[in-house]
């Protein structure tokens, strides 16, 4: 009788041990986009302690793909963007990304054409959305821009969550299409200037075609998490692949 209580006692304990477990674990977004607009002011707080656990400064490119076990280490942020689009981006890029359109914004007062709202067109993609831009570009550009703008799934940077895409509106007009982004030079130089002090690099250069294998993007960023690595990499005029090469 004593041996069946203490047997019940035990087995009920389990049982309460296995819920907690199962139900009570941090449910982090991490790799699970839809849930990020799910999140209570609590938990964003919490998670912001913790963030993502990456290597920022992985490197994603046309002969390295995806680290395995990636989404499950990244922590990520949703907004939504001037077309309503929600975009997820790893924290502390998109808190960095913040902090550079503030400044951009400041810096471009007084812009001739119009007031200038920096906007993120993409950021995170997953395997599947990264295969959609594929298909959706191809049909509208041809294999040909394609190979020279759109990394193969699995081997995207957008994949990460560090890289983003920009845009802007200029007095609440967007300017969104590649081929409308290309006729603002002047915004891009304002923009590009103030990278690297939020950590970040502007990823395909015009000089780095060669080594990225990209041609020139001025809306493609890459967050590094740090403005003294970003800083050298602009300031000698090299790409991340040389920065890293370099670096052996
Ligand atoms: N536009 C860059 C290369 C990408 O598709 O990841
Ligand atoms: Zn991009």
């Amino acid at each position: 009788m004593k041996k069946n209580s203490f047997m019940m006692i035990l087995l009920a304990a389990l049982m309460v041990f296995v819920l907690v477990m199962t139900g009570c674990g941090k449910q982090t977004e991490s790799g699970e986009p839809a849930d990020a607009s799910a999140e209570t002011e609590a938990e964003t707080e919490s998670a912001a302690e913790e963030g993502s656990v990456i290597d920022y400064m992985v490197i994603v490119n046309k002969s390295n793909p995806l680290p395995d076990g990636w989404e499950e280490a990244l922590d990520l942020k949703m907004t939504t963007n001037s077309v309503g689009d929600d975009v997820y981006v790893e924290r502390k890029a998109y808190e960095a990304y913040l902090a550079l359109k503030e400044a951009v914004e400041k810096d471009l007062e007084g812009y001739d054409k119009g007031e200038v709202r920096l906007q993120l067109d993409s950021a995170f993609r997953s395997i599947a959305a990264q295969q959609k831009i594929v298909d959706d570009f191809t049909e509208k550009y041809g294999e040909d821009y394609v190979k020279r703008y759109v990394a193969v799934p699995g081997f995207s940077e957008h994949h990460t969550g560090l890289a983003l895409d920009l845009y802007f509106t200029i007095d609440g007009k967007d300017i969104y299409e590649n081929e409308d982004l290309v006729q603002y030079p002047d915004i891009w130089e304002v923009i590009h200037a103030r990278l690297p002090e939020f950590g970040f690099i502007l990823r395909y250069t015009e000089a780095g075609e060669a080594a990225t294998g990209y041609a020139y993007e001025p809306w493609h960023i890459r967050y590094l998490d740090s403005p003294e690595t970003a800083e050298e990499i602009t300031d000698k005029g090299i790409t991340l692949e040389e920065y890293l090469e370099n670096a052996k």
